[in-house]
């Protein structure tokens, strides 16, 4: 029988569209290949880096709830509440590359038909940085993934040459997709940050640089909710806090919204939906306006008794997209990714009550 998940993206066979993001789930060889057990059809690593990294002196990732009770959100336990999102100020992996190659390699041996994306992240503005993308992206691939993910998007990076900082800037993401296009020639995504007040520019410039995807969203940059009582943030270390990243439930609006801009501005490009996806519902949002692939963080995380890597989820996933392709009568999910693309349009084409509207320029 065939497999009705089975997808092909960016040229690479997935064996089902859901893949778990860069992020916790996907930062040691042990959790990944737990998640491959359980039935995940790709993962994309925890992004490795050649500048070492220190996490604060403190929880790296919080859990926020929403209650009908005071306090509304919340990370405090308190009965009847359902997750709201997460909040983290982690920064990339704190595993160095030499470490991470031998774990790659087993893991694609393991599971030679999973799909390993290697998230990567160096500097920008200097021949050296331009070299650190360049051996990052040839380890990786010389340790067998399918993949590279480029890391632009990191919303929590005081170097102004990295992650999220850079995305505004075309000429930086022409010049990081130049060296690794030509170092590698694997399928090269790029995740951009929501952020960024030039989205479209930036993906542009990334898909006429040779990337094959784009990937969205990262976490929203966003602050800890503080108590009025205790004056304390939700989160803190020694009473201070720095802009860290929102994800989860709280920003799939936003998640879609960006997803929908870029595949509606690139519709022959591939996008990979990211943000908020807790259950079929979630995915289904992003395929129909134009997602081939979809990555899961949060939900993963929170999934009880998975070990944080999302083992009911991906059941769950697996199982509902399969339902759904069974009753509608569609091969796959090509049959109703981008259906949505159409129906979003300018609000002047909105029909009124009475009188055209013209777009608020009738005088
Ligand atoms: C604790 C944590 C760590 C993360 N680390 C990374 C990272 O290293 N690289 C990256 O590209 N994204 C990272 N992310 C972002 C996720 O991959 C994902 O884009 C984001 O959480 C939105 O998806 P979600 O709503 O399913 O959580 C991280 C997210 C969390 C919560």
């Amino acid at each position: 029988m065939t497999n009705r998940l089975a997808t092909t993206f960016t040229g690479l066979e997935f064996v089902n569209p859901f893949v778990l993001a860069s992020a916790p789930p996907t930062e040691s060889k042990a959790k990944i290949l737990r998640a491959f057990e359980a039935g995940w059809g790709g993962v994309v690593t925890k992004t490795i880096g050649l500048h070492p990294v220190e996490n604060v002196a403190g929880p790296k990732t919080i859990y926020q709830r929403a209650s009908e009770t005071k306090p509304y959100v919340s990370r405090y336990k308190r009965p009847d509440t359902v997750s709201h999102s997460s909040w983290n100020w982690e920064l990339i992996s704190d595993q160095p590359l030499d470490l991470w190659l031998p774990d790659l390699e087993e893991i694609k041996t393991t599971y030679p038909d999973r799909m390993v994306i290697a998230s990567i992240m160096a500097g920008a503005g200097s021949e050296a940085e331009m070299d650190n993308w360049r051996k990052l992206a040839k380890a990786v691939v010389n340790a067998g993934c399918d993949a590279i993910e480029l890391n632009m998007s990191c919303p929590h990076m005081d170097r102004k040459d990295m992650g999220a900082h850079i995305a505004n800037d075309e000429t930086i993401i022409r010049s990081i997709l130049k060296a690794v296009t030509e170092a590698v020639s694997v399928p090269i995504w790029v995740k951009l940050t929501p952020s960024s007040s030039s989205l479209i520019d930036g993906a542009k410039a990334a898909y006429e640089a040779g990337a094959a995807s784009i990937s969205l969203c990262n976490t929203f940059p966003s602050l800890p909710l503080m108590d009025p009582e205790t004056l304390k943030f939700e989160v803190e270390v020694d009473g201070l806090v720095t802009s860290g990243g929102l994800g989860g439930l709280a920003i799939l609006h936003q998640a879609l919204q960006r997803v929908s801009d870029i595949s509606r501005a690139f519709p022959d490009k591939a996008v990979s939906g990211i943000g908020g996806i807790r259950g079929f519902r979630e995915a289904f949002n992003f395929i129909v306006h134009g997602a081939g692939n979809l990555q899961v963080c949060t939900a993963a995380m929170e999934d009880k008794g998975s070990g944080g890597v999302g083992t009911n989820l991906i059941q769950e996933l697996k199982g509902d997209l399969a339902d759904y392709l069974e009753r509608r009568g569609h091969a796959s999910i090509e049959e109703f990714r981008g259906i949505a693309r159409e129906r979003i349009v300018e609000h002047s084409r909105i029909r009124r009550k009475s009188e055209a509207y013209n777009g608020g320029y009738a005088a």
